[in-house]
């Protein structure tokens, strides 16, 4: 029993324990005695599921708890809290609505999962009187989904604009600036723990869009599908894209994006160019940040590491800690209920009004220019900037555009494709800010 603390430990059963759950198992273990203090009473690791006992495990680990049997932990009428990271679909869902439908409270960081079936989880939570808690499942280590559910309720927000995906983050940041390919870049943030077990998650955008439907939830109290929310990964970007965004004063990073946009809703994950100038473009590598604009409170930002073993466990143990303080306080749930929602329907992405950069590579010859220009300006294009450099096969012309509406530019950007001058597809990334 830990000192200052007489009462029953707070029995938790993990499912999983690979990169994240090491790092609970870490950090339940190495701050075991300040974590008995705050929750007035011990934090005990019952049992831990894993699929393969043979496997290499975090040292803190006792070895005596691992076990293969799902029985053993969803079954175990002594166990109080299950803390899921094994991530994916299924089994997770079946057996985190067993642990809710058993009253007990369920830590996850599985973004995929709650992007699926939060609202669903976030009812049935409620409806048993537990809570379900999901702080690691959006930016590592940084308290967004607090700062949302507490800070936030008294507020409205606006927009958010966010660098939700450390792999996306860590890859564009690796190419800019150590010229690193893009394969390179992906086996180093597999290497460090950051990618997800299909790293086309991360790079497909798709982790992102998890993530931007567990925001929305929320900030704007929005029950989305995944599905409708507009969606693109950075395997597209090139290093001659970081290069010219550089040259106009400007850096790309993937972005989701936010809006309350009244009866609808923006919700959007893509590379964006940022100017050099804003903080969101100093965040670099693993760093995720997220920019709230709240109605009341106006600009606030949070930024940390966001992926890895110990910053998404230190999110993870956070959670575990207001969970177990609430059991022992007789007043489980009440996280959970105050999370509202209604469906909202998103913007479709050809209504969207940006700025855009594009690049044309296109055949060195009279008249190339000025027609791109026709295109562009039947459609109501203008441009802001634009530069000309030699390609290896033509010319590369680049510039941004003033404010379009998305379905007109594609229209242009459809003409001049059908054009025999054209060497390559357009490159085509919205302009942020
Ligand atoms: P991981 O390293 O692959 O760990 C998954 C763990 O779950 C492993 O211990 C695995 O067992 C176990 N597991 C998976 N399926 C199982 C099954 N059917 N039965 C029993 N055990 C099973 O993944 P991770 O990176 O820790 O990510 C876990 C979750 O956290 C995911 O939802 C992910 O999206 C989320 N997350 C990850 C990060 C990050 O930086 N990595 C950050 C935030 C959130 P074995 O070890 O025996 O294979
Ligand atoms: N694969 C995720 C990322 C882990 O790179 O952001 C953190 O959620």
């Amino acid at each position: 029993m830990i000192s200052g603390t007489s009462q029953r430990p707070v029995r938790l059963g993990l499912l999983g324990c690979g990169t994240v759950g090491g790092g609970v198992v870490k950090l339940l273990t190495d701050n075991a005695k300040y974590l008995g203090m705050r929750v007035g009473a011990p934090l005990e690791i019952a049992r831990v599921l894993v699929r393969d006992e043979k496997k290499e495990r975090v040292p803190e680990l006792d070895r005596a708890l691992v076990t293969t049997d799902p029985e053993l932990v969803l079954g175990d009428d002594t166990i109080d809290v299950i803390v899921e990271t094994m991530g994916g679909l299924d089994p997770a869902r079946e057996w985190v609505e067993r642990a809710i439908e058993n009253k007990k409270s369920v830590v996850t960081a599985n973004k995929a999962l709650l992007a699926a079936h939060g609202p669903d989880l976030v009812e049935r939570a409620h409806a048993a009187g537990v809570d379900l808690a999901f702080e690691g499942s959006v930016g590592g280590g940084i308290p967004i989904i607090r700062t949302l559910r507490e800070a936030f309720a008294s507020d409205w927000v606006q927009s958010l604009t966010g660098i939700v995906n450390g792999t996306c983050n860590y890859v564009l940041t690796r190419m800019n600036d150590a010229g690193l390919s893009f394969d390179e870049a992906v086996k180093e943030a597999q290497n460090k723990g950051y990618a997800e077990a299909d790293p086309e998650l991360d790079v497909g955008g798709h982790d992102a869009a998890h993530k931007l439907v567990v925001l929305a939830m929320l900030a704007f109290g929005a029950r989305i599908d995944s599905k409708n929310v507009p969606t693109e990964g950075i395997r597209a970007i090139e290093p001659i894209d970081h290069r010219l965004a550089k040259r106009f004063g400007y850096v790309i990073k993937h972005l989701a994006v936010g809006r309350d946009a009244g009866e609808q809703i923006e919700l959007r994950v893509h590379p964006a160019l940022i100017a050099q100038s804003t903080p969101l473009a100093n965040v670099s590598g693993v760093l995720n940040a997220i920019a709230l604009e709240g109605a009341a409170l106006g600009p606030c930002m949070l930024s940390g590491r966001g992926a890895g073993d110990m910053p998404t466990a230190v999110s993870v143990v956070a959670d575990v800690l207001d969970v177990a303080r609430a059991l022992r306080s007789g007043v489980p749930g009440l996280m959970t209920r105050g999370i509202q929602m209604q469906v909202r329907k998103v913007v479709p992405i050809e209504e969207l009004r940006s700025r855009y950069f594009l690049r044309f590579n296109v055949e060195n010859k009279p008249g190339v220019l000025a027609r791109i220009a026709l295109a562009l300006g039947d459609a109501g294009v203008t441009v802001e900037q634009m530069v000309q450099e030699e390609a290896p096969s033509g010319v590369h012309v680049v510039m941004t555009t003033h404010q379009a509406i998305e379905k007109e530019l594609r229209k242009a950007l459809n003409a001049i494709a059908a054009q025999s001058f054209v060497v390559r597809p357009t490159q085509v990334i919205r302009v942020v800010g």
